[in-house]
């Protein structure tokens, strides 16, 4: 088997499902794959190599993943040297691995969120040996591998992952299984990252961690994570910050105090409170109560007065009632969120929540969920229509091809089309906002620049 078989340079597919961690997992797949020759597309005929970067936070996720590689089978027959490669977070499971052992014989490579770095070494081993290479080589997981060649997938937004792993254990969730105990990465490594982007021009900089508000606390000398943003934030250049995600259980005022004071940090939180409910969030293991999640907003909103907030929320977790449910719509009043990303409750394999009674049925929690996007369909048109009248500093990402406007992004995250010429595209731009449909703002560029506010 020759990768390449069918052409001068082999040619890799990569598929990248789930979160931004494993869009920035994928840019390191892809930059250790240019280094080794390869260039890419995203037409899978045309691969000698299809890799698949895998999601296992839901059910839904995973099944769509396995109804994909089943895809492949057909492709695999027609270009019998194609490689068939597996990685992310459903690799880590072994009840995963088996399945794709015995039901999916065409799959040649299947490795985990820690081998990464070692594709390289794997894709050579399943080529030398023809054989199929399931990788279980254990890892100190205390290390953290740098100097991984990135390519990234734009040239406006970038992401930083600041640190690997968590350690909180929330009782749905199976990312402390499969990405492993948390770690941070020194803060000068992130700052020479970092600083290189500005340098490249990069306008907006997500940094990353499952819980980026316990950053530094594992390191031989702790940083806090309101002290890394300050210092990134004093790198001179025309850029923004982002960073996700925070957790309600640490995050700190300090916190606050550096993003409402920073020159470039987005006014900007994302702030999983998953359920408004206190006995629920207790059975979550959030460590917080619904007074502790206001009690931060309010002091982050009385700092940053413009402050944009999401949220992540899971309905219909085992044992949840109606009434409780009832808080959480409650919450999302209170807050005002700018959008949620909302979740039915799945089981996921080996967690506290996968053996609690669930006596609601999917029907029901369908209904539930229906109606918290119904509710925060309306607090987003409110909370939108309240910026009408406002001058945004607003990135442009592209030309809406449907609309012929420029479409961006305020500091809030929130999108913005207005007209103007193309070669703002890539740029900031100060826009009047004009109008509001539900959750996305018109406007026009504004002729007096508003103090910047990013
Ligand atoms: N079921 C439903 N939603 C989940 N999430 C994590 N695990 C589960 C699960 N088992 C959601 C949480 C988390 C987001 C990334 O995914 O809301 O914040
Ligand atoms: Fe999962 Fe909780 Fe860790 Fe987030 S903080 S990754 S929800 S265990």
């Amino acid at each position: 088997m020759s990768v390449r078989a069918r052409g001068a340079s082999p040619v890799a597919m990569i598929h990248t499902y789930g979160c931004q961690q494993n869009v920035a997992d994928s840019e390191k797949i892809k930059g250790q794959l240019e280094q080794m020759g390869f260039s890419f597309t995203d037409a899978a005929e045309e691969a000698d190599l299809i890799l698949f970067n895998t999601c296992a936070i839901r059910e839904h996720a995973e099944d769509r993943v396995f109804g994909n590689i089943g895809a492949l089978k057909n492709i695999k027959r027609r270009h019998p040297s194609l490689l068939v490669a597996l990685c992310g977070c459903m690799m880590e499971q072994p009840h995963v691995a088996e399945r794709i052992q015995k039901s999916f014989p065409f799959v040649n490579l299947v490795f985990g969120t820690h081998a990464i770095h070692r594709l390289p070494g794997l894709l050579y081993d399943t080529l030398v040996n023809g054989k199929r290479v399931f990788d279980h080589q254990p890892e100190d997981e205390s290390k953290i591998v740098e100097g991984v060649p990135v390519r990234r997938d734009g040239t406006v937004k970038a992401w930083v992952t600041i640190m690997y792993g968590c350690n909180n254990f929330c009782s749905y969730c199976v990312v402390p299984y499969v990405r492993g105990r948390e770690r941070s990465r020194e803060p000068e490594a992130i700052l020479k990252e970092f600083e290189g982007l500005v340098r490249a021009g990069y306008k907006d900089i997500t940094l990353l961690g499952q819980n980026v508000n316990s950053y530094g606390k594992s390191l031989a000398n702790p940083v806090s994570f309101a002290e890394l943003l300050h210092r990134l934030d004093q790198v001179p250049g025309d850029y923004r910050i982002r960073f996700m995600t925070s957790h309600p259980k640490d995050a700190t005022k300090e916190l606050f105090d550096v993003m409402a004071q920073g020159k470039h940090i987005s006014h900007h939180l994302h702030l999983p409170c998953q359920s408004g409910n206190d006995r629920v969030l207790k059975e979550m293991n959030r460590h917080y109560d619904r007074e502790r999640y206001l009690s931060l907003i309010r002091y982050a909103k009385k700092q940053m007065p413009d402050l944009s907030i999401t949220s992540d929320i899971i309905v219909g977790f085992p044992g949840e009632t109606y009434e409780e449910f009832q808080d959480t719509i409650s919450l999302i009043r209170e807050v005002g969120f700018t959008s949620l990303f909302t979740f039915i409750f799945s089981p996921r394999k080996g967690t506290r929540a996968e053996k609690m009674e669930d006596p609601v049925p999917a029907q029901e929690k369908s209904q539930w969920f229906q109606e918290l996007c119904a509710a925060q369909e309306q607090v987003a048109a409110e909370r939108c229509a309240s910026m009408v009248g406002r001058t945004e500093r607003v990135l442009v990402e592209e030309r809406n091809a449907k609309t012929g406007l420029l479409s961006g992004r305020t500091g809030g995250n929130i999108i913005v089309d207005f007209p103007g010429p193309d070669s703002a595209v890539g740029t900031f731009a100060q826009v009047k906002i004009t109008q509001a449909r539900n959750w996305i703002l018109k406007g026009e560029l504004a002729q007096q620049f508003a103090e910047a506010s990013v």
